[in-house]
């Protein structure tokens, strides 16, 4: 197809013919901008997965973000020689002194305390704060449920004032109190509720002690009401902007956080089930620890809230500082468990696994489809991927062969290295590339696709509008979430992907998560962005949402005349509504005929719009609103009428077959 700097000419040109022979209106709209949906022959089905979301461990994504969890270095592990964002109190450095205790360990898995010792002071004058991610958030009207374990120093026999204060440690927000702290670790729960106090991200929780002595504490957490109130859970503001999405399918648990930098460091999912009190945490390879109190099960559930399936990411022998493990017999391990972990999710209570589940406290079985071997691997250099691949893909179809087994290196022009021994059911691509790129890719990349698969899952893309790509650091001096103009190159992405939801069965952003703070970030752009208190959608979220909530079952077939509108069409068969996207990357409006082949529709249609005055426009924390959908009705719809696509625009205009 002739690039959009050849097509611009041409349109112009027609322009000014319409302009001189206005009168011939008839044998004109043949030739003015249009866009001809074929209602008669739906091309294909959608695929029912076609939108989901991909997430891991990046941006503070979960620590800090969408895990509940409000106490930042809970197990006292985010540092060896000091307990980093806790403090005496008072600060000090004489009536209360405290330490990372490695001869008083909590358990085996966290073999570390924090020893407070208070001397010289008066009841519940002396003891610790924690000042959370950013700050620990603060709403009115709210129950927090605190805990912590303790034991003390012979001689104490008191008890632990908890509380939610001001960081100025005057304002107290809410407290509670614990007695009689024995010599033996025990946990403490209690719950903090607040008052009608004005929201703020500025608090901190404080444990003192009634008297002087000394205490030990391991593993203090404090979280806020969660998403349908699971213990462990999810922010609710957080998960209701993706619930919003209506997902098909969360792709986890990575990305690079499936790898990590080392094979010590990948998602090994066993260390993160059980209680949260036993679960030791690791390094991430986006420079900060995870504590994995999202695991494995947190995962599934967050899948299930969302009313989504898991598409399982497995470690597959490769991490990415270019450590491996051989295929063949020392791959053996890692395939196991890849088997018992797709067991976990989606064994029943009978099987080992399915039996672990259930204790855990989810005795149902999930629904599992997809499983994906490793994450990007034609980043290995001693490129054995096709070697762990099929050792892979055949234990897996043997044990269970109605799952579909993803590969993650796509075949590309003259990569000789791609090979695959056996076909994958589907293959990950990635796609990181500027607005103008993705403008090119939205224009038939996907049509000489084989039909004959594999299918394709699109397992990360964006676009990007600065000089800097997303893993360059200078990118950091950006926004963290990106401005329309990405929106629209996302969007128009996005109808390929539609126009194609036959071959290209799944399809998610990434990364999906930001937490806005200073030093909180690692990529851009990102989806959603957050501080503790306040969450906000960027354009691109909104255009993602507004194609995810309007598609139908059927591919219509769109065919661009001589505008460089994009466009893609579905069709719900059940309803007879039609999903037509339309997105107009110019900065000024388009007029397109829509051409619907003599098929007839209700005059009135609805038509959501994502625009802007200009393509820079975006939202942040303190302006959320700035690009967001507005619903209006269009009247006046029908075969060959003419429908102005604003500037700057994504469109969802839903028409009703008669
Ligand atoms: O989305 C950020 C990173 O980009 C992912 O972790 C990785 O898979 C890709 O390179």
């Amino acid at each position: 197809m002739p690039g959009f700097s050849q097509r611009y000419p041409v349109r112009t040109m027609k322009i000014r013919l319409v302009a001189l022979f206005a009168c011939a209106a008839l044998s004109l709209r043949a030739t003015q901008p249009s866009l001809t949906i074929d209602l008669a022959k739906p091309v294909a089905p959608v695929s029912p997965r076609l939108y989901g979301l991909m997430t891991e461990e990046i941006n503070y994504s979960y620590d800090g973000g969408l895990y509940g969890e409000l106490v930042r270095n809970r197990a006292f592990l985010d540092n060896a020689d000091k307990p980093v964002h806790w403090t005496a109190v008072p600060a000090d450095g004489v009536s209360a002194k405290i330490a990372l205790d490695r001869s008083q360990p909590l358990n085996e898995e966290i073999p570390v305390s924090l020893r407070v010792e208070v001397s010289g002071l008066r009841g519940s004058e002396g003891g610790i704060a924690n000042d959370g991610y950013w700050g620990i958030p603060v709403l009115p009207r709210t129950t927090y449920r605190a805990s912590f374990f303790a034991k003390a120093a012979a001689g104490f026999g008191g008890g632990v004032a908890v509380a939610i204060t001001g960081e100025d440690g005057l304002t107290n927000f809410a407290h509670a109190r614990v007695s009689g702290v024995t010599g033996e670790w025990h946990q403490y729960e209690v719950e903090l509720k607040t008052g009608d106090v004005a929201p703020t991200p500025h608090a901190r929780l404080t444990l003192m002690l009634d008297r002087p002595g000394t205490v030990w504490f391991g593993f203090v957490s404090l979280f806020p009401p969660t998403w349908n109130d699971r213990p462990n859970g999810l922010r609710r503001d957080l998960m209701q902007m993706l619930v919003n999405m209506h997902p098909k399918f969360l792709r986890f648990p990575g990305g690079n956080y499936l790898e990590g930098n080392t094979l010590a460091e990948r998602f090994d999912w066993k260390k993160t089930i059980g209680p949260i009190e036993r679960r030791p945490g690791h390094e991430s390879p986006w420079g900060y620890r995870s504590t994995d109190g999202m695991g494995l099960l947190e995962f599934l559930e967050w899948c299930e809230d969302m009313g989504g399936e898991p598409v399982l990411a497995v470690y597959a022998g490769y991490s990415l500082h270019q450590e491996q493990v051989a295929p063949g017999a020392d791959l053996a391990p890692y395939v196991q468990d890849a088997l018992d972990e797709i067991e976990y999710v989606s064994g029943d209570v009978s099987t080992k696994w399915g039996a672990e589940r259930a204790r855990n406290g989810h005795p149902k079985p999930f629904p599992l489809h997809y499983v994906e071997i490793g994450n990007e691997d034609y980043f290995q250099k001693a490129n054995t991927y096709d070697a762990r691949f099929t050792q892979f893909y055949d234990a897996i179809k043997a044990r269970y062969p109605a799952l579909k087994c993803i590969s993650t290196t796509p075949p590309r022009e003259g990569a000789d290295k791609v090979v695959h021994s056996r076909k994958p059911d589907v293959i990950d691509e990635h796609y990181y590339n500027p607005v103008d790129e993705y403008l090119k890719m939205a224009a038939g990349k996907y049509e000489s696709y084989d039909r004959q698969g594999p299918e394709i899952f699109v397992g990360e893309w964006a676009s990007y509008e600065t000089a800097f790509p997303p893993w360059n650091e200078k990118s950091h001096a950006e926004p963290p979430t990106p401005s329309l103009r990405t929106a629209i190159g996302d969007a128009a992405f996005m109808t390929e992907m539609e126009r194609n939801a036959d071959v290209v069965v799944m399809h998610c952003y990434a990364p999906m998560l930001v937490n806005v703070n200073p030093g909180g970030r690692q990529w851009r752009p990102d989806l959603i962005g957050y501080n503790a208190i306040h969450v906000f959608g960027s354009p691109s979220y909104y255009a993602i949402r507004m194609f995810s909530s309007h598609v139908g079952d059927e591919i219509l077939r769109v065919t661009r005349n001589d505008t460089p509108v994009l466009a893609s069409a579905t069709r719900q068969r059940s309803s007879g509504q039609v999903f037509l996207k339309l997105v107009n990357p110019q900065s000024h409006p388009e007029k397109v005929t829509l051409a619907l082949g003599g098929a007839a529709v209700d005059e009135a249609a609805t038509a959501i719009t994502l625009a802007a005055a200009s393509s820079d426009a975006t939202n942040s924390i303190d302006a959320p609103d700035a690009v967001v959908p507005t619903t209006t009705t269009v009247n006046g719809i029908h075969d060959g009428s003419v429908y102005s696509v604003p500037a700057n625009a994504v469109v969802v205009l839903t028409l009703r077959a008669k």
